[in-house]
């Protein structure tokens, strides 16, 4: 059984996807979803040896070896074009999925399939996924253990670059969009704008209070 945040991720992949799990660690996300017949494959991924060790442990005993496939690398480096059709890149930084997508050759393809879940910095990871053709499909929170989780699904369409420095802090706005995470949010927000105004930052005071504003007017 997955926790929440994980059961977030695998919702959002889709049926008959051969999977690529990038960081994958104890190999949880791929097990999972070749034991529920989602996908037919996978390919488990991780920078170091001892998690990618935890990867096999687990596959083995799963009696997955045949066609879940661990293997060491930095971020997509040891997935060849063609090989998966998702992709799913969960518990790291937005920073660091952001560079792993920056640094593949291969990954502005129609055809691909992305979930990411960034622990942290996910503005960043908004900024240059909506700065460098990629389209957010949609995106989820999840509270579990009092933290709040973002997962979201986005494709490469050549989409032209979108300036809205509210679509980057805190996402799409959509009827599905949770409140009380988004009320959490403006919390941090104001509190961010508090103290810009102490030191005097007049961009980011005008930045953040159009932020605001949009949130606003969307919670209203
Ligand atoms: C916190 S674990 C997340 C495990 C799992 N994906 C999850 O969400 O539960 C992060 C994993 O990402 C791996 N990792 C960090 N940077 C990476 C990179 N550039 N390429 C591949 N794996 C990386 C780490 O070694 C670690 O095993």
């Amino acid at each position: 059984m997955l926790d929440k945040r994980l059961q977030s991720v695998a919702g959002l992949v889709r049926c008959g996807a051969r999977l690529a799990d990038i960081g994958t660690d104890h190999a949880y996300l791929p097990v999972w979803l070749v034991a529920q017949g989602i996908c037919p494959s996978a390919i488990a991924c991780d920078l170091r040896e001892g998690p990618l060790e935890n990867a096999g442990r687990a596959v083995a005993e799963a009696g997955f070896s045949s066609v879940i496939d661990c293997r060491l690398g930095d971020g997509l480096q040891p997935i060849t074009a063609g090989e998966v059709d998702d992709i799913a890149i969960a518990g790291m930084g937005g920073e660091t999925i952001a560079a792993i997508l920056e640094a593949c050759t291969w990954a502005k393809d129609r055809a691909l399939h992305y979930v990411f879940q960034p622990m942290s910095r996910s503005e960043e990871l908004r900024r240059y996924l909506l700065t460098n053709g990629y389209r957010i499909v949609s995106e989820l929170t999840v509270c579990e253990g009092g933290h709040w989780y973002v997962c979201m699904d986005a494709v490469w369409e050549d989409t032209p670059p979108i300036v809205d420095e509210a679509a980057y802090v805190i996402g799409g706005l959509s009827a599905t969009a949770d409140r009380e995470w988004l009320l959490l949010r403006q919390a941090v927000l104001k509190k961010r704008y508090n103290g810009q105004l102490r030191s005097g930052d007049r961009e980011e005071l005008d930045r953040l209070r159009a932020i605001l504003k949009k949130l606003e007017e969307f919670l209203s």
